[in-house]
């Protein structure tokens, strides 16, 4: 099996499960046509992140990590009316980039983004009691993944489910030689995580359109 292969079999499960959607489709090449990078979640993932809310029943998620907006509208779109979806995003292109596919979305009224590096954007959020987040979507620069972890922590309650995008990066999780600070991030949250009694968690591989890769997935306890 081949990186093409696992593209044509993503293709024909979401012929499968997703229905045709021309809102994310445009704000997908609202994406591209901005120069954005090509690293948004798949369809088929977007549409698990939005199945997890739903079956976690969730009306706050906090995601960190915005690029164009395409896994925040997927999460969004799980909300019930009254719900929120916090999303951090550092870069000023893709925060605009963002909005506007809110807006093309009729979700800006659900989705409350912040601007600056996720690091000084959390410990606003806490000091303006905005937690317990119900699922919390880390999906941002590796090298503060660690960081990231922590914050999750402490913006969760019991219950709370916390999913970490890229976390196998084509299988360089393996490469204990690494000098990739992005591989490196990976592998220090990975070696915290079963350190940590306040969490129950897996990591899976997946493949498909976007390459090889990988998600942690964890419940608070
Ligand atoms: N979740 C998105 C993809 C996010 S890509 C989706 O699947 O659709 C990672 C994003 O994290 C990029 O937009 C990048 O600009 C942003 N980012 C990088 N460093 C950051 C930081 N320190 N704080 C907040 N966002 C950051
Ligand atoms: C990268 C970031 C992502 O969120 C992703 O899904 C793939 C790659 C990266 O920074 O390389
Ligand atoms: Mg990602």
């Amino acid at each position: 099996m081949t990186p093409e292969s696992w593209t044509a079999v993503d293709q024909y499960l979401n012929a499968c499960c997703l229905a045709p959607d021309a809102v994310l489709d445009d704000v997908a090449a609202a994406c591209t046509a901005a120069g954005l990078p090509e690293i948004s979640v798949t369809p088929n993932q977007g549409k698990l992140l939005g199945l997890l809310a739903r079956m976690q029943q969730a009306t706050k998620i906090l995601e960190i990590g915005t690029l164009g907006g395409y896994s925040a509208i997927w999460l969004a779109r799980a909300l019930p009316a009254g719900g929120r979806l916090i999303t951090l995003e550092a870069e000023p292109l893709h925060a605009q980039v963002a909005r506007e596919n809110f807006r093309r979305a009729g979700l800006e009224d659900r989705i409350e983004l912040r601007l600056g590096a996720a690091l000084d954007t959390l410990p606003q959020l806490e000091h303006e009691g905005r937690g317990p987040f119900d699922m919390i979507f880390i999906d941002a620069d590796k090298p503060s993944n660690p960081a990231y972890f922590s914050w999750a922590l402490k913006l969760a309650r019991p219950g709370t489910l916390v999913i970490i995008d890229n976390v196998v990066r084509g299988g360089d999780v393996l490469d204990a030689q690494t000098t990739d600070d992005k591989v490196q991030g990976v592998q220090r949250l990975l070696a915290l995580i079963n350190k940590e009694p306040r969490v129950s968690a897996t990591a899976i591989q997946t493949v498909g359109s976007k390459g090889y890769d990988g998600m942690a997935v964890m419940l608070v306890e």
